[in-house]
């Protein structure tokens, strides 16, 4: 199977819009074949936020998920499901607060900046200041070695490497462990265990990082190795102790310049979205109402696509000769901008059209939607709990 496994959220505050369409979902729709995937609702991190308005988040539910499957996210691919039911993301969330400073979690950027941005709600409470841990844990908890996010996120990434190396550091170190992990060093087998001895010694007397990722796929290829065993070889390698939870790192998407009606990016706080699914009459409608350059007042006067909201849009959706007959018209005043904004407005229905036939399939059908989720929790469950056993066991709670 695959050795890298890919992990990420998205909050249900609301409807998705082309922006995230742009922004995230064309993302986990290429993943999907490329990787293993767990895509989730962090109901609980809405609530972080949300905590006043459960009825948006009830609603946005289910909506999501349409929104996922509709966008070409595919549950034969990915594995997809919601954080509140997985009840384990909550117990690791409670287990690694027992080793969290709590000047870790004051110091993470977004802390701050969004208890600014959202002035209007008290977020001066415990679960929104713990909430970086409740991701780390969401993270952690599968082992995921890819996090796609946005800029914003990458501090909670960092921070979540930070408390897998603390946890490690706390717990990993059993007594005996040089033993142990010489012990299973032999279980490879005589040509594996040389090898496996050969690059830790290359990566540990030289430095040598590719020895080091040699050394880690060969672990990765190793069937019959028990989990202890792995997190022992693996540990061993960087000389430290057991590795019972594994850096991830922060897959950076760019970007999303989806441009929203007014020429701003496209956000719900700006009401300037197109949403995911929304009808035919509706997009047209918005497209063909959005302003333009205001120095064109009457169809005969010149305009300047660059001081226009739709040029942004073209610049998205059109090929060269559209944007060349646009760039012409505009600045002769050749075409008129109802004309101008045609090709766009095709252009977006286009694009939505196979989203919304596939929504289609999902709400005439709704036991479909129920039935993707409850087996993705499942499997999300099997893994959750793999990775609870060890924490349990290393935090003295693993009583028989
Ligand atoms: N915090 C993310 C956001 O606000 C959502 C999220 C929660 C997430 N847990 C995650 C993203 C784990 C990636 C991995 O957008
Ligand atoms: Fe904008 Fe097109 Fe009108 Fe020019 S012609 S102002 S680019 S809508």
């Amino acid at each position: 199977m695959f050795a890298d496994r890919v992990l990420s959220g998205m909050r249900p505050t609301g409807s998705l819009h082309l922006g995230h369409y742009h922004g995230v979902l064309k993302n986990w729709v290429q993943m999907q074949h490329e990787y293993e995937c767990l895509f989730f609702v962090a109901d609980w991190h809405a609530l972080t936020t949300h905590y006043d308005t459960p009825q948006i988040i009830e609603q946005s539910v289910w909506d999501m998920v349409v929104d996922w499957l509709a966008a070409g996210v595919d549950p034969a691919h990915a594995t997809l499901f919601i954080q509140s039911r997985v009840p384990e993301h909550a117990e690791l969330h409670l287990l690694l607060s027992m080793i969290t400073p709590l000047g870790w979690l004051e110091r993470v950027p977004t802390y701050k900046d969004q208890q600014e941005k959202l002035s209007e709600k008290d977020l001066s409470t415990y679960g929104f200041l713990g909430y970086p841990l409740l991701q780390s844990a969401d993270i952690l908890i599968y082992r995921a070695t890819q996090v796609p996010v946005g800029e914003d996120q990458v501090p909670h990434i960092e921070f979540t490497r930070e408390i897998a190396r603390r946890f490690n550091h706390i717990y990993g170190r059993e007594p005996g462990f040089e033993e142990k992990a010489e012990a299973a060093v032999k279980k490879l087998g005589g040509k594996k265990a040389k090898l496996y001895a050969e690059l830790r010694t290359r990566y540990q007397e030289q430095g040598d990082d590719e020895a080091l990722e040699s050394a880690k796929s060969l672990l990765d290829e190793q069937q019959s190795l028990s989990h202890g065993d792995r997190e022992r070889l693996f540990g061993y390698l960087e000389g430290g102790g057991k590795m019972i939870l594994s850096e991830p790192q922060a897959m950076l998407t760019a970007a999303s310049k989806m441009p929203g009606l007014d020429g701003q990016k496209m956000s719900k706080s700006y009401n300037n979205t197109i949403t995911l699914r929304e009808d035919e009459a509706s997009v047209t409608k918005k497209i063909r109402t959005m302003p333009t350059d205001p120095a064109r007042i009457r169809r005969t006067d010149a305009g300047d696509p660059d001081k226009c909201p739709v040029w942004p849009l073209h610049l998205v959706y059109s090929n060269e000769q559209t944007k060349q007959w646009v760039m012409q018209g505009c600045k002769s005043a050749g075409i008129g901008c109802i004309e101008c904004k045609q090709p766009v407005i095709d252009a977006v229905l286009e694009e939505q059209r196979p989203m919304r036939e596939r929504a289609q399939l999902y709400l005439d059908d709704p036991v479909l939607v129920r039935n993707i989720i409850a087996d993705g929790c499942e499997k999300a469950r099997k893994l959750a709990s793999e990775t609870m056993r060890d924490v349990r066991e290393a935090m003295g709670l693993g009583y028989s």
